[in-house]
């Protein structure tokens, strides 16, 4: 991030205030949001049972394009977490009615929204709103366009980090993001948190009109081949073709692409020994993964992903809306742990911190 132009999503004390992309975040704060939903998940009754953290807060679900994964795990998530939920049906909203979005945002604001959750087909959309949103009014970027996809990037992050063994160390890791690289914001998002966490190699295989040109500028190996992109990692994330975002024709046909391109059952014997198969969804069967490795295969973690993206963003919305981050412990003076302000994984069944206004 350029010196001369801070972060919008950090504070004046580097504390998160929006979530909107991951490139530029500290590892620190990574790890944080990794630890803290590591504790939502194991925390009895996780599943079922509502913490009273954001009580009285108020989370809108604004989806300017279709969703099944991200939009209910954020409502699971914000609901565990005691919020008021509301969403937002935009295609029944007066945006249809030509609302700006401003305007949208505006009158939401209102009302006393806490937090916005937006996902929008215009890359910068988050940003957009982030920028206009009042003091206090958190945006949680639930996609936009090409540009970033950061809590699907934090999942993934966490669903890799739970095989890395005790050390849950990602510098030995080599792992390959194959497909659609061009129209994607899981890659650029996935490539950004797997440099910041260290990983060792991360390769990117795409046919060449579906590679950004000077993506090598990330820090991938870039690969044409899928046999050899695959050779030796231990995880693998396919992505679908992202046919509403392809202006004109990338490809002669899906098929030629599942030829070239797909994971099948010989590719498989290509990775690392108990790799990782991984995909954001949704899934095109038949085309980047055959359906029975997808869901049938014990070494594809989809399932798995879709599980952990409500402990994610639980963690997120509560580092945004809820409690103090380890930041702020960590600029308290010594104190018997009794005083000491709670964090996120040893009680997250209590009753919540107040809030610190900080914005
Ligand atoms: N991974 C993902 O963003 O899926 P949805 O489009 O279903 O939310």
């Amino acid at each position: 991030m350029n010196a001369a132009r801070p972060d919008p999503q950090l504070d004046a004390h580097g504390r998160l205030r929006h979530l909107l992309t991951v490139e530029g975040l500290p590892r620190e704060l990574l790890i944080e949001i990794l630890d803290r939903a590591e504790s939502y998940a194991a925390a009895p009754g996780a599943r079922r049972e509502k913490l009273p953290l954001l009580h009285g807060k108020t989370v809108v679900n604004l989806f300017f394009e279709p969703s099944t994964r991200t939009r209910t795990t954020f409502e699971l998530a914000a609901k565990r977490l005691s919020a008021d939920v509301i969403n937002l049906h935009v295609n029944a909203s007066s945006t249809s009615k030509g609302e700006t979005l401003l305007d949208t945002l505006k009158t939401l604001e209102a009302m006393g929204v806490d937090l916005f959750v937006v996902r929008h087909e215009a890359s910068g959309a988050a940003h957009f709103f982030a920028a206009h949103a009042a003091p206090g009014v958190a945006i949680l970027n639930a996609g936009d366009g090409c540009h970033a996809h950061p809590t699907q990037a934090l999942l993934d992050m966490y669903t890799i980090r739970r095989h890395l063994g005790p050390r849950r160390d990602f510098s030995q890791l080599k792992a390959a993001i194959v497909g659609d690289i061009l129209h994607s914001r899981v890659a650029r998002s996935d490539i950004h948190a797997l440099r910041t966490l260290g990983a060792r190699e991360i390769r990117v295989v795409a046919p060449r009109p579906l590679m950004p040109a000077g993506i090598e500028a990330l820090g991938v190996r870039v690969f044409h081949q899928l046999d050899a992109g695959l050779d030796g990692v231990e995880v693998v994330i396919l992505l679908r073709l992202q046919k509403e975002r392809m202006v004109g024709a990338f490809l002669p046909s899906t098929a030629e692409f599942h030829r070239d391109f797909g994971l099948t059952r010989e590719r498989l014997e290509r990775l690392a020994p108990g790799a990782l198969i991984m995909h954001p969804g949704p899934i095109n069967r038949g085309v980047e993964i055959e359906g029975d490795i997808a869901y049938g295969d014990p070494r594809s973690r989809i399932l798995e992903q879709v599980e952990h993206g409500v402990a994610v963003r639980m963690a997120v919305m509560a580092m945004i809306l809820g409690e103090p981050s380890r930041l702020d412990e960590d600029s308290q003076p010594a104190a018997t742990p009794a005083a000491r302000p709670r964090r996120a994984g040893r009680a997250a069944g209590a009753p919540a911190a107040p809030r610190r206004r900080r914005r």
